[in-house]
């Protein structure tokens, strides 16, 4: 890895043994974007890639030279207004009304390993051999402002990772409107873009188009990333596929309103940008004030997606996601929502708790209900304190019975919100984001508690630590079920209200830091009615987010694929839950339920009580096997194998770090009958060793399965004779790969 800056100090070539990211310093100190790719070998001059041509209808620089014009050039993080006519990566407004800036160089230094940024979730480095960064410093002479441009580059892995900071040196009010984290401006357009979108319980589709002339976006105004699209897009070459190809993947490490876009020029140049959405925000600088945009991250790949998904995997697995659980195998847990909803008795719970406990699971959580007056979602959210006609011995004594059974006790909060039946409403009606003299809507019964005042953070800060201090609770589930509107601070000026959503998410980060830093142990899982607000910021703080609320197998596989694309899998929250399925009143195989959990953190949501005898011994088994492999299946690396976007049939798997064990999920929705023969080609085994697969007498080598594949073959029902199983709809089966020698899994 290194950061390579010319002796005229006009070239800066950030390079690992992977990728190049290459820029300069143009003409008019402006910084011009010239590469970003596959590892190039270092020259001392680069200009050449600056391409000036004078074209008609231009607008032109310098005064004497009809070539220069910004409208053709690429850049690094571009204005609008001069000359330049593309959506700009920064705006802002001065005291005379003027949005023109022109931020021109003026200076770098390089940091070992990288800087946190204040407030702000980030990757990390544990030590400065990990990474550098670059700083680079543009200046506005007119206006005063600052910009400082963040680039680590790791010593592994085509990533790089950016952030701008801006300073008001000035001596004038300025406000940013527009600070996007990263602007990378492309010399072509001949991509597919690749976006993550769908809806509660339909999270992170992906959608694939072509380029084109025009701006292609998605984004959130929500006040939360969203359940509707994802932070993070695709761009990658029409021939590239899971195992092949480039592709760049452009993820934004934060959890409110964002922008992911595209522009493609009528030169078919494309420059993406990514950060806070720009509509509804608005950040005023006084003279000598900061503002800090989160942070976004780039992976290039010259070998297809499963390699891309892969570097955001491990990169976010072990230097975004941090503290005790980050490593660790996490707890097998059951979840009581679906079993009991609102209704339940610590009796009932208890009854929950102790056959989870003798089937093998580890943790059980109790959802919400819990506290205050809280027995529908019209009342209590607010008042973290346990009701005593529900919980006699409150959350302590259940605590203590949960942890007397040999489990641990996990809990559920909404720290965000409040239902205007409740305590802390009654007593501090301002505290929720809405516009004087508007009407305030709701979602789910539920106001926004305004997280951008300290005091309001404070206050459920102490509510929900008096908890965790005074219980055994060892995992947290934080959820957040409602969108913002009428967003709108009582405790800040009218200046600073376009502030408030991002202020808002950075009471969030803050609640998270001290409850983290507080209970270091607690495991967190982040929730947003499912996946609303499952991001990179997220996974800095809660190192699991409950993928989506719809825990039916057949859709959770086309949910978990699509997350796969940037998020690993042992970020993802996965349970078993009943049939007929509570979201789509579906019947699944219990098999099936848990052949797609495992692919996750695994749990149940259910009450094992309510199944047969022979399905709670099915799930003791799956218990067991799952105690065994966590470590491979959360761990290991993941490579789709084939879409249940467009198969009837898909496959995923798993191999560890050493190749020597393989977990292939074989899935199909709807059954067939006297079907073709079916194989599914391997991926990343290492073709020379020989496999077993548990059950099958006969061993393969690892060329043989990822080139000939392993064959999936099987008989309809209908068509089964003799000792063969029938299959049925919602089929699907696990195939364990052991190095012959190594011993069968189970
Ligand atoms: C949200 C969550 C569910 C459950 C309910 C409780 O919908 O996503 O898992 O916790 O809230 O109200």
């Amino acid at each position: 890895m290194a950061i390579i800056v010319n002796s005229s100090e006009t070239t800066f070539h950030l390079c690992n043994g992977e990728i190049s990211y290459l820029f300069a310093v143009l003409p008019n100190r402006q910084l011009g974007q010239l590469y970003f790719g596959k590892r190039i070998r270092e020259r001392e001059d680069f200009s050449y890639l600056i391409e000036t041509r004078a074209r008609p209808m231009s607008s032109c620089v310098f005064d004497t030279d009809k070539r220069f014009s910004m409208e053709h050039l690429r850049q690094e993080y571009p204005v609008f207004g001069t000359s330049d006519y593309r959506m700009p990566a920064v705006e802002v407004v001065q005291e005379n009304g003027s949005r023109i800036s022109e931020l021109c160089y003026d200076g770098y230094r390089i940091e070992a390993g990288k800087p946190k940024l204040p407030g702000l979730p980030a990757t990390y480095t544990e030590d400065g051999a990990e990474a550098e960064t670059l700083v680079i410093m543009l200046r506005d002479k007119v206006s005063g402002l600052l910009a400082e441009l963040s680039y680590t580059i790791f010593s592994e892995g085509g990533i790089l990772a950016r952030s701008v900071r801006f300073v008001n040196e000035g001596k004038k009010d300025l406000k940013l409107t527009t600070a996007m984290s990263l602007c990378l401006d492309l010399p072509d357009s001949d991509y597919e873009w690749m976006q993550f979108s769908g809806a509660w319980a339909r999270e992170r589709y992906p959608k694939l188009r072509k380029l084109e002339q025009g701006i292609q976006s998605v984004g959130s105004l929500r006040g939360n990333s969203s359940h509707n699209h994802n932070p993070f897009v695709i761009l990658k070459r029409p021939g590239a596929d899971e195992s092949r190809g480039e592709a760049i993947g452009f993820s934004l490490v934060y959890s409110g309103n964002f922008l992911a876009q595209a522009e493609v020029d009528t030169y078919d140049t494309t420059r993406m940008l990514l950060g806070i959405h720009p509509a509804a925000f608005e950040w005023k600088l006084e003279p000598g004030e900061t503002f800090q945009a989160p942070e976004a991250v780039m992976v290039y790949t010259d070998q297809g997606l499963n390699h891309l998904s892969q570097t955001f995997h491990r990169l976010y697995q072990k230097r975004l996601a941090r503290g005790y659980w980050r490593d660790r195998p996490r707890p097998i847990l059951i979840n009581n929502w679906e079993a009991t909803y609102f209704d339940f008795t610590e009796e009932r719970l208890v009854e929950i708790a102790k056959t989870a406990q003798e089937s093998g699971v580890e943790l059980f959580v109790l959802d919400d209900g819990w506290f205050g007056k809280r027995s529908s979602e019209h009342a209590g959210l607010g008042d973290w304190i346990a009701n005593p006609e529900r919980l006699k011995h409150g959350i302590t004594g259940l605590a203590d019975r949960i942890e007397a059974l040999g489990m641990k006790f996990g809990l559920w909060f909404e720290p965000e919100m409040v239902n205007r039946d409740s305590d802390l409403y009654r007593e501090h009606p301002d505290w929720i984001l809405q516009t004087p003299e508007r009407h305030a809507c709701h979602g789910r019964f539920q106001y926004v508690l305004d997280f951008s005042r300290k005091e309001v953070v404070d206050r459920i800060y102490d509510m929900m630590a008096k908890i965790l201090s005074g219980a055994k609770v060892s995992y947290i589930k934080w959820d957040m079920n409602r969108s913002i509107t009428e967003c709108y601070s009582a405790a800040l000026p009218a200046d600073r209200q376009g502030e408030v959503y991002h202020r808002y998410i950075l009471g969030v980060y803050d609640l998270y830091e001290r409850l983290t830093s507080q209970f270091p142990h607690v495991l967190f899982e982040s929730c947003a009615s499912g996946g609303g607000r499952f991001d990179p910021g997220m996974l800095y703080y809660a190192p699991q987010g409950w993928t989506s609320d719809d825990s039916d197998a057949v859709e959770r596989i086309k949910i978990q694929y699509g997350t796969s694309y940037c998020y690993p899998i042992s970020g993802m929250g996965s349970h078993v839950s009943v049939t007929p399925n509570h979201q789509v009143n579906r019947n699944t195989p219990l098999y099936t339920r848990a052949n797609a959990a495992y692919f996750g953190t695994f749990g149940y949501e259910l009450d094992l009580n309510a199944l047969t005898e022979e399905e709670q011994a099915e799930v003791k088994e799956q218990i067991a096997f799952m105690k065994e492999n966590r470590g491979l299946f959360q761990f290991g690396v993941f490579y789709r194998l084939q879409s249940p976007f467009t198969h009837n049939s898909s496959a995923w798997m798993v191999v560890s770090q050493d190749k020597k064990k393989a977990i292939v999920g074989w899935y199909r929705t709807l059954n067939g009958i006297n079907l073709p023969y079916t194989r599914i080609r391997l991926q990343g085994l290492d073709p020379d060793m020989e496999y077993q697969i548990q059950g099958d007498p006969a061993s393969h080598y690892g060329d043989e399965l990822m080139n000939l594949g392993l064959i999936t073959t099987d008989t309809s029902s209908g068509q089964a004779e003799g000792e063969e199983k029938m299959c049925q709809d919602f089929e699907s089966r696990l195939y364990i790969l052991s190095a012959a020698g190594e011993g069968a899994q189970r």
